[in-house]
């Protein structure tokens, strides 16, 4: 276990004598007596200049040090309601060691709110995300609204959150309690992430918080306190300090050219739609349909990722698994994933002990993942294993035509089947994808290559690229999945996971793979393929295999996975050339990967918080 992974460790309800909610962990109350709302109205958004400020802005972003309760953001959201100037977009980023579970934020808060903020209250609660470290982004009012959770010690967090940010409140336990919410590293971290005149208050008139406010570089002042205080302080950042200007994608007046329409292509298209950002998609095998680069591929399955230290790999996974959630459970019908669940069977009795002692140590949520001994596994899944393992409820059974067709369904992505021979930019900055010929396809501010292990080649052809050794090596595996019907198909009711997977029916059907074929000339079914899959189909159920019968008969998909030598994606902005984007090296997880990396870039564009630690940013970046 690596000695930077910190557990979250979820609040648990108390109340002080006078019936007001308070953490036993710090000896606090979350909010004086005499009102959290209020507070909130007072010191948080009068303190930083709101409503006023946001006005006449394509977005406002607020970061804020303590989540709690949730009052600030319930007031701040309300005043936005109320206000017919509002910004288009509102941004909340706030970081939060101890989150309250749903049901018990639900409790502390319901209660004691009345309507309009009691109604707010509910869509917070219904969007209460897992108990997990990381970051959060929960979107509400249409996608207007983002709040992204920093799940964690704002210590370690803050170093992590790509935002930028117009107003800070400064909200921890009083100082004496909870000195790392007022530290001056904290302070420092606040003002990377802060835009020119950005602000901040808070109800805490400490002095050594104001001199490390000061030492931050804000210019810190005291003004009329509220309720029992005399004071508070309200900062703003120094003039000669901030970030200037404005994102590329700011307004939704930016386009895009998406070369790939597969999962990576379709994911950043439909991200960039969602912001109202259009684009055009280059792909040949649009010629098959909108689905088309997995044409007669009845199903695969998105398990998240994990490992027993939770490295980069696993972090990414759960943020992909998250994301993949929030964007592709608003589909509707066969486009929408099924949440199954993932049985990971573990045989090896060492193996199960190592996971056991994995799940201790970790504490993620058990409405994430949590062993199952081999009993539970049966109930579970409907299929006598013999063993148990790790049950990820959110495994989702996806079927990839529809779900593609409805990345791709917005009316501000257009689809072209054609292939892209070079791309390069023009005198004004434009990016162009160029056909035969010389001829160009399609044109746009930004220019996102998503063609898997045809991404390199199209790179060369920009001039002056910078290289990028990582990409240099990217390799690509051919594979099939084999399909089995009537008796032979499992009828299991999660997904079965191991050397190997084998999904619950579809239309009847069975699903079971997957090969790995280094260096197939083309994507392929082979007879030795399916006999591969059925191999593994019986070590996953600890059963003898049958004598092979008929398998020249049988049907499946084949396709390619491209990866780089990490085996994580890489996605992310191309240094030194502004505009160009990469999404790609998905390897054999890209339904993990696809709705990210649309977030990630959409947002990179839109100057939106980021959801995904810098640090993993940095692991993923095109390199
Ligand atoms: C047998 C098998 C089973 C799998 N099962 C799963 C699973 O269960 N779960 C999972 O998450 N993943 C699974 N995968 C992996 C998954 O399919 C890939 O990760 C994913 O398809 C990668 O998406 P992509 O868009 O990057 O690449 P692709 O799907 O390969 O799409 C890239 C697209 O770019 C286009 N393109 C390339 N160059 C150009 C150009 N110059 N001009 C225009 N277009 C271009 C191509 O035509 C192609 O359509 C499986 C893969 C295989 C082979
Ligand atoms: C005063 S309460 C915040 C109240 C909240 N703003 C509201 O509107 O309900 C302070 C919050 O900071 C959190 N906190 C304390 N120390 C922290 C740390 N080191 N990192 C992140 N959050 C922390 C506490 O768990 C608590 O929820």
């Amino acid at each position: 276990m690596s000695s930077k992974y910190e557990p979250l460790i979820p609040a648990t309800p108390a109340f002080d004598a006078r019936g007001t909610p308070m953490s036993a962990r710090y000896g606090d109350v979350y909010h004086p007596a005499w009102g959290a709302l209020a507070q909130a109205r007072r010191v948080f958004l009068e303190g930083n200049g709101l409503p006023e400020r946001w006005r006449g802005k394509d977005a406002f972003t607020v970061c804020e040090t303590g989540f709690g309760l949730g009052h600030n953001f319930l007031a701040l959201w309300q005043a936005w309601r109320d206000d017919p100037q509002r910004s288009r977009r509102l941004h909340v980023v706030s970081f939060e060691a101890h989150p309250f579970s749903a049901p018990d934020l639900s409790g502390l808060l319901l209660p004691r709110l009345e309507p309009p903020e009691r109604r707010l209250a509910e869509q917070l609660i219904q969007a209460w995300p897992v108990l997990l470290p990381g970051l959060h982004r929960l979107e509400f009012e249409g996608g207007s609204l983002t709040l992204t959770l920093a799940f964690g010690t704002v210590e370690r967090l803050a170093r992590q959150v790509s935002a930028r940010v117009d107003a800070f409140f400064l909200d921890g336990f009083a100082p004496r309690v909870n000195p790392q919410m007022w530290s001056r590293q904290l302070f420092g971290q606040l003002v990377r992430m802060a835009n020119a005149h950005a602000t901040a208050a808070t109800w805490c008139c400490a002095g050594e918080m104001r001199r490390s406010l000061a030492a931050a570089g804000f210019l810190v002042s005291k003004t009329r306190g509220f309720g029992g205080k005399r004071e508070m302080t309200v900062a703003s950042l120094r003039p000669e300090l901030g970030r200037r200007g404005c994102p590329p994608g700011e307004g939704g007046s930016a386009t895009a050219v998406i070369v790939g329409g597969g999962l990576a292509g379709a994911g950043v298209a439909h991200a960039l739609a969602l912001r109202g950002i259009g684009s055009t998609v280059l792909d040949p095998v649009f010629a098959l349909g909108a689905g088309g680069s997995h044409k007669g591929h009845l199903a695969a399955a998105l398990t998240p990722a994990l490992s027993r230290d939770d490295d980069p790999r696993s972090r990414i996974g759960r943020a992909g698994a998250l994301r993949a959630l929030a964007r592709w459970q608003e589909f509707d019908g066969a486009a929408r994933p099924w949440r199954c669940g993932t049985l990971e069977v573990i045989r090896d009795p060492v193996g199960a002990r190592q996971w056991r002692r994995a799940l201790d140590e970790l504490r993620l949520a058990s409405d994430w993942v949590r062993w199952l001994d081999a009993a539970q596994a049966r109930e579970r899944t409907g299929v006598d294993l013999g063993a148990g393992g790790l049950w990820f409820s959110a495994g989702q059974l996806v079927r990839m035509e529809p779900l593609l067709a409805a990345m791709l369904a917005p009316a501000a992505i257009a689809l072209r089947a054609e292939s892209v021979l070079a791309i390069g930019q023009d005198a004004s900055g434009s990016w162009r994808a160029f056909g035969p010929e010389g001829r160009v396809l399609a044109s746009g501010d930004h220019l996102v290559l998503a063609g898997a292990h045809g991404t390199p080649a199209l790179l060369a052809t920009v001039a002056g690229a910078p290289p990028l050794p990582k990409l240099r090596a990217m390799y690509r595996m051919g594979g099939q999945v084999s399909y089995l019907d009537g008796a032979d198909a499992v009828d299991t009711r999660a997904i079965l996971a191991g050397n190997g997977y084998c999904l619950p029916r579809i239309e009847g059907r069975g699903v079971v793979g997957g090969t790995y074929v280094p260096d197939a000339e083309s994507p392929q079914l082979t007879v030795a393929g399916h006999e591969e899959n059925l191999r593994k189909l019986h070590a996953l159920l600890g059963r003898a295999q049958p004598a092979a019968q008929g398998r020249g008969a049988m049907e499946g998909w084949a396709g390619w996975r491209a990866a780089v030598a990490d085996r994580l994606p890489v996605i992310g902005p191309v240094a030194g050339a502004e505009g160009l984007w990469l999404a790609c090296a998905y390897g054999s997880r890209g339904l993990s990967w696809s709705a990210l990396a649309g977030d990630l870039i959409a947002a990179w564009l839109c100057g939106e918080p980021l959801p995904l630690e810098r640090e993993l940013l940095q692991k993923i970046a095109p390199r």
